[in-house]
């Protein structure tokens, strides 16, 4: 038997396949502005998510946005781009945006996770998006937790259930409390939340169905902008 092999042997990290995942945080600057964050996040390894994907998307926006908007993580065309919402959930997105009253150039836009996570059967075929995990959430909260310190929006709006599991209490559910103005205590003082159905669920609805979603979609956009003091 080789010594490794010992019983009570520390096992060596990949040992059960099992990515190894620090987490953000000692990737991110203290203090540092959301320029600054961004340009550190290129380098960031806190979990295997930034092997395969392309680049980091950080955000965009407003960097004084008093609405922020969070989104579960980049697609395809994001990734590629390096940019949030530039794909057709965006597209939608920009859309309801816009029909609820709110100027999307004043809105900061950010994902929980800052990498594209995607399964492919083999290079060069189709990447499909694959939702992260809770320990994805986790590993890249340091990113969010920092960017929003920064930003330091009025209201937050999480986008599905992703943005909801970042920042959220644990028992919402976008199905139940969804359009609900929750106020919470943050690093920066109590500000108003709300958690709403992702544009990317509009666009996967059933056709008959999918204009009802969107105008539910815009009326929290509407109720989120209407907490802006
Ligand atoms: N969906 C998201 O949640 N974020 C993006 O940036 C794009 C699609
Ligand atoms: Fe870092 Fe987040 Fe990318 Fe993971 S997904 S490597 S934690 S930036």
């Amino acid at each position: 038997m080789a010594p490794e092999e010992t019983a009570g042997a520390p096992a060596p990290a990949r040992a059960a396949g099992r990515p190894e995942r620090p987490g953000a945080g000692a990737w991110v600057p203290g203090g540092a502005g959301v320029e600054q964050l961004r340009e550190a996040a290129r380098g960031c390894r806190g979990c295997e998510l930034w092997e395969p994907a392309t680049q980091v998307v950080f955000s965009a926006g407003d960097v004084h946005g008093r609405l922020a908007l969070v989104g579960e993580q980049p697609g395809d065309q994001e990734d590629r781009r390096g940019v949030p919402f530039v794909g057709p959930a965006g597209r939608l997105l920009q859309k309801a945006v816009a029909e609820a009253g709110i100027d999307v150039s004043t809105t900061y836009v950010t994902n929980a996770v800052k990498h594209f996570r995607f399964t492919q059967e083999a290079p060069g075929k189709r990447r499909i998006h694959a939702s992260p995990d809770v320990a994805h959430i986790t590993a890249c909260r340091p990113w969010l937790a920092a960017e929003l310190a920064q930003v330091d929006p009025e209201v937050v709006v999480c986008l599905g259930a992703t943005a909801a599991k970042a920042l959220l209490p644990k028992d919402f559910r976008v199905t139940k409390h969804r359009g609900q103005l929750i106020r919470l205590s943050t690093s920066r003082g109590e500000k108003t939340f709300m958690g709403t159905i992702h544009p990317s669920a509009v666009l996967r609805v059933p056709e008959a169905e999918r204009d009802a979603a969107y105008a539910a979609l815009v009326a929290d956009l509407r109720l989120a902008a209407g907490a802006l003091s």
